[in-house]
């Protein structure tokens, strides 16, 4: 709902407030929420699972949280399957690199449990909440489409939906009041968005997908997703079993902060605290260099003697979602903590991670043709029987 806490933060799918430089406090909002802190035994439960190392963004706490995950592991260990799924509402023509992580860290899912997967495009919400005709949210969503499918999802095993009965039941189960209590509407909202809940809550279920399940309902699904996702979910998990459905599990991300700090997240709406996709190798360094907000001392002889704080500067919080390298990233931390390392030095390193990255992007995006992206959208079989 659209209140603050008492400690003045805010987050909901649509607003993200911290009340300090360091950024939103995921230990209230997991307790608000009521989901469950990652552990380090579910990270190397997980590892050991799929004889793989757990994913940099599982180690370094920037995925989180979840809900019955566990559950959900239980279920592969006995060789059940389940199924991925995550979205993206295209707001914008060039996806940012806060957008990125979700995907990397559903690519890294999809690739340690090879299981199918779905990617929601709700270029339908986008249209209910901003100033956008229906066309040019679909163009959105197609141009997105092709950022997503430059992150390397396999056309095999990544599907995209056909799910109206489902939404039907879901919106038979949920009352004006409960989405006005979960999400903060109120009598003015167009009722496009009182019903878009269950549209992002239909592909939780098997059911929505007979062209890859077979028409079976129990399959499980997990959905990695930013926190602030997480209201749709429980409302999702709150219906399911009067479904008759298993409730999906969850994996939430922390949010990427915006350039000028972690008061809020990247936006791509405000390009100003945003690096794109779609930026240069010269905006990047521009970018960085004008607007990332640095923990460190006003001068060269006070940060030396002070040292630099880490848990404030968006440079070094931006290493530790892209800089893979653990060792290099500790000898950062410690450099710069100690006043060894300057924030010039510290920009400099991040450019060269963040150029890298988004260049990297670009190269796959530029193979990604309107065939593939049609392909990719049409409903159909995966290589999964059931
Ligand atoms: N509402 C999300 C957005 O605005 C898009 C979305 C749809 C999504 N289904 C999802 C995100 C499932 C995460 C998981 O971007």
């Amino acid at each position: 709902m659209a209140t603050t806490d008492q400690d003045d933060q805010l987050v909901t799918p649509w607003e993200v407030t911290a009340a300090s430089q360091k950024g939103v406090d995921y230990d209230k909002l997991i307790k608000k929420f009521g989901s469950t802190k990652i552990e380090d035994s579910l990270i190397e439960r997980i590892a050991r699972l799929t004889g793989k190392p757990a994913h940099h963004l599982m180690r370094r706490g920037i995925i989180f949280s979840h809900r019955d995950v566990g559950l959900i592991l239980d279920a592969y260990e006995k060789g059940k399957p389940f199924f991925l799924y995550t979205g993206r509402g295209p707001s914008s023509e060039a996806m940012h690199l806060g957008h990125l992580i979700p995907f990397v860290f559903t690519k890294y899912l999809q690739d340690v449990f090879d299981v199918p997967l779905v990617i929601q495009m709700t270029d339908d919400e986008k249209f209910l909440w901003k100033d956008m005709s229906v066309e040019e949210a679909r163009r959105l969503a197609s141009e997105n489409a092709k950022d997503i499918i430059a992150f390397g999802f396999d056309k095999e095993k990544t599907s995209s939906p056909d799910f109206y009965k489902t939404i039907l039941r879901v919106e038979k189960c949920v009352t004006v009041n409960q989405v006005k209590g979960i999400f903060g509407f109120n009598d003015s909202d167009c009722i496009g968005k009182i019903s878009f809940p269950a549209i992002q809550a239909a592909p939780s279920f098997s059911c929505s997908f007979p062209q890859i399940f077979g028409g079976k309902k129990d399959i499980a699904c997990l959905i990695p997703c930013a926190i602030d996702q997480d209201p749709y979910f429980r409302m999702t998990r709150d219906v399911a079993p009067r479904l008759g459905y298993p409730k999906p599990a969850l994996l939430h991300s922390t949010f990427l902060p915006a350039l000028q700090g972690a008061m809020t997240k990247m936006s791509a709406s405000e390009a100003s605290t945003s690096i794109y996709l779609t930026d240069s190798a010269d905006d990047i360094r521009d970018k960085i260099n004008k607007y990332a907000y640095s923990g460190g001392q006003s001068t060269v002889e006070e940060h030396r003697r002070v040292g630099g704080n880490v848990d404030v500067d968006v440079s070094y919080q931006y290493l530790t979602f892209f800089l893979e390298d653990d060792e290099k990233l500790a000898k950062i931390e410690k450099d710069y903590s100690s006043g060894a390392m300057l924030t010039g030095d510290l920009k400099k390193e991040l450019i060269s991670v963040v150029q890298q990255v988004v260049a990297e992007h670009q190269q796959r995006r530029q193979q990604v043709t309107e065939q593939m992206v049609q392909e990719f959208m049409t409903p159909r079989k995966l290589k999964y029987s059931s």
